[in-house]
């Protein structure tokens, strides 16, 4: 039996998704008894060359063409930000027809009411896609890790990012280079700001931890930094200390107080986030049943992310096929847990500073962090021009409020020029 259908917005992952849904056609046939057929694509411009060859599909700027068509059963929104994905997506639900969705802006922002609009309409909505491209992200945290009390999330969820540290880190290039390589590959947009700046990984960890710590959050819960301040220098200096810098999105459950965060940070050379590199995406999680787990993958492209959209879909005709609906908000209104800031979290610290090149005054500073109660594990001192020195220091543990009034106090010391760089560092287990 046949089963249709409508696609919104035919791009780089919409394009994907036809030729896969074509390809798994027999398959899924064979499994479910029904032929999953793209039947209408939405889009702005009828005559532009996708890369993809149309067989039974229609292309079509209007609307209603998908969702009023009574035939279509299953809506797939590949348009991307919040309008008019989102009046689409609600309008879809609202006329019982089930949706996949790749967009995680929407689903980061506004999750809660779509969710919600698809339980009282009795229909699925699903976003594998939302987070990790290809990666199963979602599900596992939805369904199979479900017996667990998930406390901690850390990944590099971000592509753009991960690809322009590790071209700083392999090839020595400074961040405005490395962007420039990103843009020249397609990786980075031509306005990378919500990538560089951290907000892309920070939407992604907001669906993450709604799902993982089973609450409503919010993009403004997640204290969020990106990496242009990141020079090649600490780079350099990180790597000379044992350590690379990762964008990592950190999300902690502390026994129903969550701490959200996006920031650079040092990590290990031991430890595996420390390997991923290029555009690869990974997800470490700690469930207090299953312990430490990594998922690691391709978390972009048009067959990648298309795999993610293709599988949801497969997976609401299985559904189809039992009269099984999937839609659970995830989002308990009664359990909201707060995101604080946990001043008393304790982490190592990089500082990097430029201070005058004179006698006394690294005994001076090295004086100040001995006041502060911040013990030196490494430290690393190079002569830079123009009588400067620049000099980096690794503590050992303090907390995050201490780190903060050490850097306040280093940079009013008469011989500090400037606490150019903060960062943490993340340990390896805990
Ligand atoms: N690209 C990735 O690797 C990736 C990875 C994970 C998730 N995602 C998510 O997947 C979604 C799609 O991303 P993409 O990279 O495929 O985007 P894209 O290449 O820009 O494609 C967007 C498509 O939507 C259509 N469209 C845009 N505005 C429209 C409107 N007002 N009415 C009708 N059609 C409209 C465009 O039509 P025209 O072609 O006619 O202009 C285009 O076909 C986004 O939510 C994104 O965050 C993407």
């Amino acid at each position: 039996m046949k089963l249709s259908i409508g696609l919104l917005g035919c791009g780089t992952v919409g394009a994907g998704v036809v030729s896969l849904v074509r390809k798994r056609a027999d398959k899924v046939e064979a499994m479910t008894g029904f032929r999953p057929i793209i039947k209408s694509i939405l889009v702005r411009d009828t005559d532009k060359d996708r890369g993809v060859e149309f067989v039974d599909e229609r292309l079509t700027t209007v609307p209603a063409d998908i969702l009023d068509d009574d035939d279509i059963q299953i809506v797939v929104e590949t348009i991307g930000g919040i309008e008019p994905a989102k009046t689409y997506i609600l309008k879809a639900l609202m006329s019982g027809k089930h949706v996949v969705t790749a967009n995680k802006d929407l689903i980061a922002l506004h999750g809660p009411e779509i969710l919600r609009t698809a339980v009282e309409h009795e229909v699925s909505v699903l976003y594998e896609a939302a987070v990790g491209g290809a990666i199963p992200l979602v599900g596992p945290l939805k369904e199979n890790l479900t017996a667990n009390e998930v406390t901690d999330l850390k990944g590099i969820i971000n592509g753009t990012t991960n690809f322009i540290l590790s071209e700083m880190t392999s090839k020595r290039i400074d961040f405005e280079a490395a962007l420039q390589m990103a843009q020249d590959l397609g990786y980075a947009e031509a306005d990378p700001s919500s990538d560089i700046d951290g907000l892309d990984a920070a939407r992604k960890l907001v669906i993450l931890s709604s799902i993982a710590f089973e609450t409503e959050v919010h993009l403004q819960d997640v204290q969020v930094e990106g990496i242009r301040k990141v020079t090649a220098t600490d780079v350099r200096y990180a790597e000379e200390a044992g350590y690379v810098i990762k964008l990592l999105a950190v999300g902690r459950d502390h026994g129903g107080e969550l701490t959200l965060s996006v920031r650079p940070t040092l990590i290990p050379r031991s430890h595996p986030l420390a390997h991923v590199s290029d555009a690869y995406n990974a997800l470490y999680v700690r469930g207090d049943a299953a312990g430490d787990l990594m998922f690691f993958g391709r978390g972009a492209g048009r067959m990648p992310t298309a795999s993610a959209v293709v599988g949801d879909i497969i997976a609401l005709v299985r559904n189809l096929r039992l009269g099984y609906v999937t839609s659970s908000p995830n989002i308990s209104e009664s359990v909201r847990k707060p995101v604080v800031e946990r001043e008393d979290d304790c982490y190592k610290y990089y500082f990097r500073l430029t201070a005058l090149d004179q006698p006394g005054v690294f005994a001076h500073i090295a004086q100040l962090y001995g006041e502060s109660g911040a013990s030196m594990e490494t430290v690393l001192q190079k002569r830079v021009e123009s009588g400067r020195a620049e000099i980096v220091v690794v503590t050992h543990e303090i907390s995050s409020s201490r780190a903060r009034l050490l850097a306040e106090k280093l940079a009013d010391l008469p011989e500090v020029h400037e606490v150019n760089m903060v960062m943490p560092v993340e340990s390896i287990a805990e």
